[in-house]
Order: C-alpha cells, then structure tokens, then sequence
C-alpha cells in the first residue's frame, strides 16, 4: 500500500480567519485542503498559493451543516492520495438577536456548524494525525468564556467548542496529537454581517487582524499550546470573565448587546 501524502485541512477557507490560516499553513510549507462551499473562492486561493510555488491546495466544496461532510471530505481526501495531519476546524458562524425571537431552524443549523460538524472532524481523522505525528486546531472565540444574552446560541455554541478541545488536548497527548483550540476576540470579517450586525462587533481594541489571529493559532498549535487568546486585551477579559460573579458578566455582556440593538433599531 503506497503511504497517504499528509495534508493540513482547513474548514471555512473561502473567507476570514480561514483564508489568513490557509495563508499562514502554506507559508510554513504545508501542503493544504480547502474546505467550504464557494467553490469560486477556495479556487481563486489555491490558485493564489500555487503561484507562490507551494503545492496547489486541493479543493472540498462541502457544506458541513449536511450529515456526512466528514466522510465526503475523507473520500475526497483518499481519491487525491492524501489524508489529514493536521486538521482546522474553523467554519463557524453567529447571529445575534434575543433566542426566543431569532429564526430557529437558523439556530439549529448553527449548532450542526459549530459543534456537531467540528466534532465530527475532530475525531474522524485521529488515526490520521496520529500516524502524521500532525494535530488539530479548532477556532472557538472569547465567547466560550461568557454566557452571552442577545447571542445565547452562539456563545453557548463556543463554550462547547472550548470546553470539548480542552478535553481533546489531554486525550490525545498519549497519541502524539497537539490539540488546541484558539480564541479570537472580534475580526473584522464577513462574521459580523452574517451575524446580522451592522457596525463594530465589539470596541476597536478588542478587535484584531484575521492575519495576527492565524500567526497566533499556528504558534500556539505547534508549541503544543492548550489554549490560544490572541492579544492582550481579550486576555483581559477572560481573566474578568474568570474572576468576575456570573450575574455580572452576564448583566454586563446583556447590556453591551441590547446597547447595540438599540443603535442599530435606531439607525435603520
Ligand atoms: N470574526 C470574528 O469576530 C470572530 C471572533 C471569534 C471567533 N470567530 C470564529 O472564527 C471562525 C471563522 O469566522 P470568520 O470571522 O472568518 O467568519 P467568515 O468571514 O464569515 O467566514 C466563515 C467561513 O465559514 C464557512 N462556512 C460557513 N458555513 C459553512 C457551511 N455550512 N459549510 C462549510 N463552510 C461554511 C464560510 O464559507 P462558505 O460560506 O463559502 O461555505 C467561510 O469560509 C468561526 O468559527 C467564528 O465563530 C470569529
């Protein structure tokens, strides 16, 4: 049996803080799977990185709120020759509103997202990354660290991803696995829009460049990092989030959220 090239797959690599992963991967050599539905996008950046004489990433159009993505992007992976030393699990999205008058069905596909397809690839593939000595870096947010009023899904949905890689990391250190999960404060990318949020997703120094939070996640992923809070100040709030009472961090994260209902009701 001829041995399976390894690659580094990257879920949500047609925008953001996938593509800046994608970018920063390739740059340190890796040869890369692109991951997500817009075709057009994942094509124009493998063509990008191929012109800087890396390998042309390969590319899964695959929309992982369906059952059976992970075994798709398996077959997909072994038709090339190729499987998993690293993983990143970085699709993702949020919406923010009050729960109980958000859609939704929008809600449930948000969780199959965040958390049920993340879990999914996380273990399909640790044969894989352990046989490639490789790892798996999964992208939650400061989020995880709060309870989160007027986004109670989302929050909710990136205390999973937290709490689930944090576990990860011990269980397969055994196996030679590195498992981290990465925690960005707000990016200025498609998120905010999608998320339904008109303006500034947070106060502009919390805020950080999709570059500086990749360079981040892959430092922190090869040094065998736990856990990966880019830039001080979010470092900030996880220590208040830490030490604070839970009825004031939630009183706190509800109050910036209706603030911003509020101007954006107003504006519209
Ligand atoms: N931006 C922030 O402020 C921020 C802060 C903390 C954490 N995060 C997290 O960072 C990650 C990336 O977010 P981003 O800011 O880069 O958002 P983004 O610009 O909206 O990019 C989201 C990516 O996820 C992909 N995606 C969405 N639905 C998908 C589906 N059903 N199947 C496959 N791929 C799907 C999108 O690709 P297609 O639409 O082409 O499928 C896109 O590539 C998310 O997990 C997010 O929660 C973001």
């Amino acid at each position: 049996m001829t041995a399976l090239r390894p690659v580094t797959v990257i879920t949500g690599a047609s925008a953001g803080i996938g593509v800046a992963l994608a970018r920063e991967f390739s740059r340190h050599g890796h040869e890369l799977a692109l991951v997500a539905r817009r075709r057009d996008r994942l094509e124009a950046l493998a063509d990008e990185i191929a012109a800087t004489g890396q390998p042309r990433p390969l590319v899964i159009v695959a929309d992982l709120m369906q059952a059976g993505a992970a075994g798709a992007i398996g077959d997909a992976l072994r038709a090339a020759g190729a499987e998993p030393r690293y993983v990143v699990n970085n699709a993702g999205f949020g919406l923010v509103g009050i729960a109980a008058t958000l859609d939704r069905a929008e809600q449930l596909q948000m969780i199959d997202l965040n958390m049920r397809a993340l879990t999914e690839l996380s273990l399909a593939f640790v044969d894989a990354m352990a046989r490639q000595r490789g790892g798996l870096l999964n992208v939650g947010s400061i989020a995880g660290f709060l309870p989160g009023p007027g986004s109670a899904v989302y929050y909710a949905s990136k205390a999973y991803v937290l709490s689930f890689t944090e576990a990860l990391h011990g269980e397969l250190r055994a196996r030679g696995v590195k498992v981290t999960v990465l925690c960005p404060g707000p990016v200025p990318t498609e998120f905010a829009a999608r998320a339904g949020v008109k303006g500034e997703l947070a106060p502009g120094r919390l805020t950080q460049t999709a570059e500086r939070v990749a360079a981040a996640g892959y430092r922190g992923l090869m040094r065998g990092k736990r856990l990966v809070v880019p830039g001080l100040a979010n470092k900030i709030v996880l220590l208040a989030a830490r030490v604070l009472p839970r009825r004031i961090v939630l009183r706190l994260v509800g109050s910036r959220q209706s603030k911003r209902r509020a101007a954006q009701a107003q504006a519209a």
